[in-house]
């Protein structure tokens, strides 16, 4: 072999195989979302845990649970929600961590729901053993539930660098004003509201003001609770959406979520295994341009 033909046969060699290197890594690329008050970045598809995870002492379903939540981690999640309100979930997440060989580098995201500043106060400790976690990364004022009380204590823990993030939460379009006071007056890393393809009011005002205060979102009920699979029901989804690399509807609403560019993570919840396969897709493949997310809008409303 001539040298000339040596080198040739070397660079199309070093050329193809950075080629499928690079294809691969684009492959498996996780899409991050940043936190603005930090710059660090977190996986775009959290995990909710109210109902889905509220089993009792179950231990058929815990195991199950388990297995939701290795699969989980195992596609690159990262932020877990939960809540005092949420019956059992928080003593399960904890219970499902412990049947897990691989539970560590998490984002433990939990809520304080009590009128009461002192008993707020407990429910933070109740919840560190519930999920056996030395602390929180976020602790999240539930539904505004005496949000003065409880932000006064979230500052300390977090001024004293016990936790890192701090938050409060809605789910009710009533509370919005309120929750845009509260984003206007209050120091807060997050803020936890509804928006899916349905109930998207907090694109309004919420949105673009959590924007310029450099607040981080977190979308709940990404879903309706379930509903929006009832919508669809056994309708396929638009080709268009598959030309850009959606493969089912669960992905079609969490894409449509994560590709606002204020939404930091969504949360769905679930307690099957095949059910968290398909929400985990929505962190991997091609993220919907804003002229995309209209269309797939515009599809999904005229269906
Ligand atoms: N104020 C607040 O702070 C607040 C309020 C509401 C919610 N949240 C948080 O947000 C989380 C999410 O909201 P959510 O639990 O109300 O509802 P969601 O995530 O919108 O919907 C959950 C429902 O969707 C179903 N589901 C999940 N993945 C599916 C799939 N791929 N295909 C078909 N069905 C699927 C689940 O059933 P299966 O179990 O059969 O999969 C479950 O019934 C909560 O768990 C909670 O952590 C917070």
């Amino acid at each position: 072999m001539n040298r000339r033909l040596f080198i040739k046969i070397l660079f199309y060699s070093l050329f193809s195989s950075f080629f499928s290197f690079s294809k691969e890594l684009k492959k498996n690329r996780i899409f991050l979302k940043k936190i603005p008050s930090s710059g660090e970045f977190i996986s775009s598809i959290g995990m909710g845990t109210w109902l889905t995870f509220d089993i009792g002492y179950n231990t058929k379903k815990l195991k199950q649970r388990s297995e939701v939540l290795k699969v989980f981690f195992n596609s690159g999640g990262q932020v877990i929600d939960s809540s005092p309100m949420y019956g059992t979930s928080e003593k399960v997440i904890g219970k499902s961590l412990r049947l897990l060989e691989n539970s560590n580098n998490f984002f433990a995201a939990t809520k304080i729901w009590t009128p009461n500043t002192w008993h707020g106060k407990k429910q933070i400790e109740n919840s560190k053993s519930y999920w056996g976690v030395k602390e929180f990364k976020l602790l999240q004022v539930h539904n505004l539930v005496n949000y003065e009380g409880h932000l006064e204590t979230l500052y300390d823990l977090k001024n004293n660098g016990i936790i890192k993030y701090i938050g409060v939460t809605t789910s009710h379009g009533l509370r919005h004003k309120k929750l845009k006071d509260i984003m206007n007056n209050h120091e807060l890393d997050f803020v936890q509201l509804t928006y899916n393809i349905i109930d998207n009011e907090a694109s309004n005002y919420l949105l673009p003001l959590a924007e310029e205060k450099g607040i981080a979102v977190i979308a709940n009920r990404p879903f309706q609770g379930g509903k929006l699979f009832n919508i669809v029901n056994d309708k396929k989804i638009p080709t268009y959406a598959i030309d850009i690399g959606i493969r089912n509807w669960a992905e079609y609403f969490l894409k449509f979520i994560t590709s606002h560019k204020t939404i930091t993570c969504t949360i769905p919840a679930t307690s099957k295994i095949n059910h968290m396969q398909e929400n985990m897709q929505a962190l991997h493949g091609h993220i919907p341009t804003s002229k995309q997310r209209k269309k797939l809008y515009k599809l999904f409303i005229n269906l």
